[in-house]
């Protein structure tokens, strides 16, 4: 049994004569948290919408532990463990907190009674899991009601539930204030600590550098970089190395032609 989740290979994606994904490789393993960063117009969406399922690769191989799969699409992704929280549609946001982390997969007793009692517990205990502590909200809690950092919670509490072994958050943290972007990486440490693999997509280096064990740089449709944290040694490091990808200096630039 591999421990790697999902490998892409050779990705390709054009839209017409704009080439989104010009060859990429990416793999995530068991348990590990990868920062996917990379400018304005990267790939990064078009990269997790394929993971996802939601769009099709023009070109290229995915492989589901260590196996190739063939007509991959949204229903593959998520049988294969795979949840993506996409930060706006993520939640009905009338609905409980209860009612948002078991939404299609409700527990049912014999004769397919819902179990109400059972569920608001296993929403209690799913919420303290990811390390979501609140005197003022709880299960019955209305998701409208919540903070931004506080809702990805229950994403993630959701991904959870659904045993995904691999949570894709695209910029779960932009809108977010400081204390409520803490939150989500507490959430994400909690998830990972339940041996969940993450991958987050941001636009704050420092807030990837702080959350990932590695990172996938992408720059113009191809990976520029793939680097562990330990590799890069701080979060200054990978901002150079990204302003250098948006504006080479001449040296660099002639090396790259060269
Ligand atoms: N549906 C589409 N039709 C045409 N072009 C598209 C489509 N989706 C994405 N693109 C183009 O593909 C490229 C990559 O877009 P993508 O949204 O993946 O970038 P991104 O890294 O997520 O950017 P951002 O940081 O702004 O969210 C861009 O040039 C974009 O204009
Ligand atoms: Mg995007």
């Amino acid at each position: 049994m591999t421990d790697r989740i999902i490998e892409l290979r050779d990705i390709r994606k054009s839209y017409g004569q704009v080439y989104a994904l010009g060859g990429v490789d990416l793999h995530v393993d068991q348990g590990e948290v990868v920062g996917l960063v990379g400018d304005n117009g990267a790939g990064k969406s078009t990269l997790i919408k394929i993971l996802a399922g939601a769009v099709r690769p023009t070109s290229g191989e995915i492989l589901v532990r260590g196996r190739p799969v063939h007509g991959w699409d949204a229903a593959q992704s998520r049988a294969a463990g795979i949840e993506t929280v996409f930060q706006d549609r993520a939640l009905a946001v009338q609905q409980s907190i209860t009612w948002n982390i078991f939404m299609g997969r409700e527990i049912t007793g014999p004769f397919g009674f819902l179990r109400a009692g059972k569920q608001r517990e296993e929403a209690s205990r799913l919420m303290r899991e990811i390390g979501f502590t609140s005197k003022v909200f709880g299960p019955d809690s209305i998701v409208g009601q919540l903070s931004g950092g506080e809702r990805q919670g229950v994403a993630i509490a959701r991904a959870i539930y659904n045993r995904s072994d691999l949570i894709i958050l695209d910029e779960p943290t932009t809108a977010l204030s400081l204390t409520e972007t803490a939150k989500v990486f507490h959430f994400v440490e909690q998830a990972r600590a339940a041996g969940r693999s993450i991958l987050f997509i941001g636009h704050n280096i420092h807030h990837v550098y702080d959350i990932s064990d590695r990172f996938v740089v992408l720059d113009r449709g191809r990976v520029a970089s793939q680097i562990t944290k330990a590799e890069l040694g701080s979060a200054d490091a990978l901002v150079r190395f990204m302003e250098e990808l948006a504006h080479p200096s001449p040296k660099t630039e002639k090396a790259g032609k060269a």
